[in-house]
């Protein structure tokens, strides 16, 4: 069975990383690697391939970046364009493989569906029902062409069926993300970081920002600024700067501010095993990231999540993460939690054990035996 597998955007490749790697165990399922390049820079790209062990891309479209109507364009007539060839040359593609909700995710599924290329989705069902964010947009498409619907958690499960989804498309395989994440996070902690930043294990927080919500606009993102300015006062913070935010700091003047606060240490997107590294032996993560809010919960760290709902919900319920959105009495509220050591504990949701890709792997490799 020949699979086309789609990965565009950072949190994609440690998605596709344990898939491709489930895939090696069977002949019968071939994977083609195609690289749109919504990202392109190498500490938001390279880097993952070589960290998590990924071949290079079979196909790399250099699409990079635009406005969200030109990006996801560019992107399905490019790659409908790779089905189409792979057509002529009597080489198509029995399915795509997408994973997560970037614009590459749902463009390339469209490219697929409308080609009759059956399309499985990674990660699908996952809802915040807010739709001004673009990824939930991405999700809703994504899953109503897909055939095939692999979601990470039983609320996932649960928004399909009430979207009308038949159960047999439906197969609860666990979290890809959490594969990788403890397949490397022995590796990560050999990292050399913390020393570099002179940090002591479990006495600092690591900050993520780059929701088009919090950064986009100065009055909130000013805002968010202050907190950590007032937090960093507290215990020490990293903060891995993501370009989009960068971008929009330096455009409100914002970036001295942050920069020139001494505990904080300001750096640049950091690649998988310098970030494991921090965000397992953290006192708290304070994100905006949806990936992140699971990675948390599978170490068992606090996470204080900067929006105000989540389409992970496991991770608020079950698991470390609280919603503070934008709320700044509310952030400080649970930082204090957090440094007295009442913050609540929470668990690893079930079927986020490492197997995630094999059960993937397994289902598609029967689907292919039906197919021979
Ligand atoms: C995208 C995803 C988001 C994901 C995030 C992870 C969508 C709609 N959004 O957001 O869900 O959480 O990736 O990082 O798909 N840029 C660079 N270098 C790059 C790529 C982008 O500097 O390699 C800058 C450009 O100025 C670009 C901006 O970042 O305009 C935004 O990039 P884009 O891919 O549109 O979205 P992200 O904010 O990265």
């Amino acid at each position: 069975m020949r699979l086309a597998c789609i990965v565009g955007a950072r949190p994609n490749f440690m998605k596709i990383a344990p898939i491709l790697r489930a895939f090696e165990k069977y002949d019968s399922l071939q994977p083609t690697l195609i690289h749109t390049g919504q990202h392109y820079d190498a500490n938001l790209s390279d880097v993952f391939f070589e960290e998590l062990g990924i071949s290079r891309p079979d196909i790399s479209l250099g699409i990079g970046s635009g406005s969200h109507g030109k990006q996801t364009a560019d992107i399905l007539v490019a790659i409908e364009n790779i089905l189409l060839e792979a057509q002529k040359k009597g080489q198509g593609f029995d399915r795509m493989i997408v994973v997560g909700d970037v614009n590459s995710t749902m463009a390339a599924a469209i490219a697929a569906a409308k080609l009759l290329i059956p399309v499985a989705h990674v990660e699908a069902g996952l809802r915040s029902f807010d739709r001004t964010m673009p990824e939930e947009i991405n999700r809703m498409l994504t899953d109503s062409i897909c055939d095939m619907l692999l979601p990470s958690e039983p609320d996932g499960v649960t928004n399909l069926k009430n979207e009308g989804h038949d159960d047999s498309k439906i197969h609860l395989v666990g979290n890809v993300m959490i594969d990788t994440l403890l397949n490397q996070v022995v590796r990560a902690k050999q990292s050399e970081i913390l020393s570099e930043l002179s940090l002591t294990p479990g006495e600092y927080g690591v900050v993520t920002l780059h929701r088009p919500a919090n950064v986009d606009d100065k009055e909130i993102l000013s805002g968010l600024l202050q907190v950590l300015v007032d937090i960093s006062d507290k215990m020490p913070l990293v903060f891995p700067i993501h370009p989009r935010t960068k971008s929009r700091l330096e455009a409100f003047d914002l970036y001295g501010k942050i920069e020139s606060c001494n505990n904080i240490s300001c750096l640049g997107p950091l690649g998988y095993n310098d970030f494991l590294c921090l965000t397992s032996q953290a006192k708290v993560i304070v994100t905006d990231s949806g990936g992140l809010q699971e990675e948390s919960t599978a170490l068992g760290v606090p996470c204080l999540t900067m929006r105000p709902n989540t389409e992970r919900p496991i991770t608020v319920t079950q698991g470390t993460s609280t919603l503070v959105g934008s709320d700044a009495a509310k952030l400080k509220f649970h930082l204090t939690e957090v440094i007295n050591g009442t913050y609540r504990q929470g668990s690893c949701p079930e079927l986020w054990d490492g197997k995630a890709a094999e059960r993937i792997a397994a289902i598609l490799a029967a689907e292919s035996s039906q197919l021979a």
